[in-house]
């Protein structure tokens, strides 16, 4: 059973549960080949902190010998291995050599009589090259034998793996018909001859379009990918296992891997790595060993560097950074950077899954950086959300954030005229009103402006201004003090509240005498005051509002069903007015819409008020996870 912990992207950290103990992912599983034990699985599980291994079951039911121990005294005792063990099914064999000498239910059957905690259906490995037709008719075999392996599998999980080749309704399909099956782990195969060829964008496709179809709730394996260059980005967009075999195959060839690329001992002019294989040694040194020393020390250089780059990409969920982390490891290779500007095709998919704020300012690294969903969704709402307050516009072009504080004096000359001061960003128009809004004020850039931002960015004006229909845009220095009256204050708590719940939402909230409550300290709007009724508290750190119950109570009245809702199953409720979180297990509904961390509305069977907090999850996620927090409660009103 899968729980998710923290997410930033699609990346997520779970506790994955297993019958040999609990795996936290993402997490990469050596290959242990049982024939040459080069690194021993309990090192492997001791020095390294590998919790869990992969091995193949077709090599070691082709060997009398391994056979016949792997089933007197079960996997875990032949290994010496204390944690989980996955086993291949012979799949990759028989893209490698060919045909393979076993059925599947021979291979599932092998598997549970050696004790295998995750075994593998013996799928059909669907060739990059293959035709549209091959692939289909592959998939329902592959189907087929994965539906007749969880009718056996007994307590054994089982891999059912996602196939399709490069046709990206082929994969999405199969991995939407996989989600209904009994499968515990979903692997993405056939992408080996993709990653050898380097050829990321299409691996991007690939990944997507089985994530659209699996179901979120159980753990996302990507066979064969265990280069550190790529696990950040792959885990950024969903995968939660991977597993390598190149650690020791590139020993084999005196290559060393890092997270920028690999090298060949005899390409490599110093060796600046301080892991503990390499510590005490030089490049010399390392020439001077004998082939099984020199294979031993680079098989544990690369393994290292494996864990770290793992630990790096944990940190970086933990810390909602991933994402730069990403966009940082993809300039190893033009071809990764490929499959980074790829994403740019996904935006409304990973729009869905992207958090509404972060605790972390966004990082620009670049280009691509402004592909991301955050950059996305802010378009996207200004353009659907926003309300200019006068009809004429003020163009400035500073960029010292935030905006308000900075040019209070500019902002205001050009309102008394009857303006609203527009800022150009790396984001696009930004309002005035809106300059404290996550990420807005919480992002940065560099001052020197890259051609295609200023292109981009250029463009984004236009079509702003073109659907806002101002009757006038001029640069703000043309602008003299007139003596408009106005109030920033009143201006920015509507313009917030349309960006972040929507005009609709907006209307049913503000009504009669909107009275704002300050803080002393700052002089910014803590509390909005509708008609003597506290219904909105704006957050300082991302300039969004919690929703008071008050405020809640007017949504319910006037914005139909299911919107901003989550449904509780009645046994929930009474926990829940005493504050405590809504799990996924007692969710029965909810607004299809809400994106993470966003402020929803519990609501009970019959739509009446329980609380106010704010969604962990998205809707498809918290019905495919039986555990964890799906909705984090603000007891007693008490902000969170
Ligand atoms: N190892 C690498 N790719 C694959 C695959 O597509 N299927 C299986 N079973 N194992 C793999
Ligand atoms: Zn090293």
């Amino acid at each position: 059973m899968l729980e998710i912990v923290k997410r930033d992207g699609l990346a997520r950290l779970c506790k994955f549960e297993t019958r040999s103990g609990v795996l936290r992912t993402p997490a990469l599983l050596p290959v242990v080949n049982p024939k040459i034990l080069l690194v021993t699985p309990k090192e492997l599980h001791n020095e390294f902190g590998f919790g869990a291994i992969i091995t193949n079951s077709y090599i070691i039911k082709n060997d009398t010998n391994l056979k016949n121990r792997a089933q007197t005294e079960g996997l875990h005792k032949m290994l010496d291995f204390p944690g989980i063990i996955m086993t291949d099914s012979g799949t990759f064999q028989s893209h490698m050599y060919g045909e393979v000498k076993a059925t599947n239910d021979e291979m599932i059957e092998f598997q549970k009589s050696i004790g295998t905690d995750i075994g593998t259906v013996l799928d059909i490995f669907t060739e990059p090259y293959w035709t549209r037709g091959e692939v289909a008719e592959s998939i329902s075999e592959t189907l087929e034998r994965t539906q007749h392996a969880c009718d056996i599998k007994g307590d054994m999980m089982i891999n059912g793996v996602v196939q399709g080749s490069i046709y990206s309704d082929l994969r999405e399909d199969c991995a939407r018909k996989m989600a209904t099956m009994n499968v515990d782990v979903h692997p993405i195969g056939g992408t080996v001859p993709l990653m050898e060829q380097y050829r990321y964008a299409e691996l991007v496709d690939i990944i997507i379009a089985s994530k659209k179809g699996l179901a979120a709730g159980r753990p996302v394996h990507l066979f064969g990918a265990g280069h550190p260059m790529l696990l950040a980005f792959a885990t950024l967009l969903g995968c939660d296992l991977f597993d390598s075999a190149s650690y020791a195959k590139f020993a084999r060839d005196d290559r060393f891997m890092f997270t920028d690329g690999t090298f060949r001992l005899s390409d490599m002019q110093f060796l600046d790595c301080n892991c503990p294989a390499c510590r005490g040694n030089t490049l010399e040194s390392i020439k001077r060993m004998d082939k099984k020393s020199r294979e031993n020390v680079i098989a544990r250089h690369n393994l290292y560097q494996i864990t770290s780059e793992l630990a790096l990409i944990r940190r970086c969920i933990e810390e909602e950074r991933l994402w730069e982390l990403a966009e940082i490891r993809c300039r190893a290779h033009p071809s990764l950077l490929d499959g980074l500007r790829r994403l740019k095709f996904y935006r409304d998919y990973l729009e869905c899954k992207e958090p509404i704020s972060r605790d972390r300012a966004v990082f620009y690294t670049g280009g691509e950086s402004r592909a991301r969903p955050t950059f996305y969704r802010y378009t996207k709402r200004l353009l659907e959300r926003y309300v200019p307050s006068f009809q004429r516009a003020a163009v400035f072009t500073g960029n010292k954030k935030p905006y308000s504080k900075h040019y209070t004096s500019d902002f205001n000359r050009v309102r008394t005229a009857g303006y609203t001061p527009i800022i150009v960003s790396p984001f696009g128009p930004v309002p005035a009103e809106l300059d404290e809004i996550y990420p807005i004020a919480q992002s940065l850039f560099p001052d020197i402006v890259d051609q295609e931002t200023n292109e981009d960015v250029k463009q984004m004006m236009d079509s702003f201004f073109e659907r806002m229909k101002f009757e006038e845009v001029v640069d703000e220095n043309e602008i003299k003090a007139g003596n408009v009256e106005y109030d920033a204050n009143q201006i920015r708590v509507r313009a917030t509240a349309r960006y972040q719940f929507g005009i609709e939402a907006t209307n049913a909230l503000f009504r009669g005498k909107i009275d704002l409550v300050l803080s002393r300290k700052t002089g910014k709007v803590r509390n909005v005051i509708s008609d003597g009724e506290h219904i909105l508290s704006m957050r300082a750190n991302d300039g969004f509002y919690t929703l008071r119950p008050e405020g809640a109570e007017r949504i319910i009245e006037l914005v139909p069903y299911p919107k901003f809702r989550v449904v509780v199953v009645d046994d929930a409720v009474p926990y829940i007015l005493q504050g405590r979180n809504a799990f996924c297990q007692f969710v029965a509904d909810m607004d299809p819409d809400i994106r993470p961390m966003e402020e929803v509305i519990v609501v009970d069977k019959d739509d009446n008020f329980v609380a106010t907090g704010r969604a962990i999850l998205t809707w498809d996620e918290i019905r495919s996870f039986r555990r964890g927090v799906a909705v984090k409660i603000r007891s007693g009103g008490s902000e969170v």
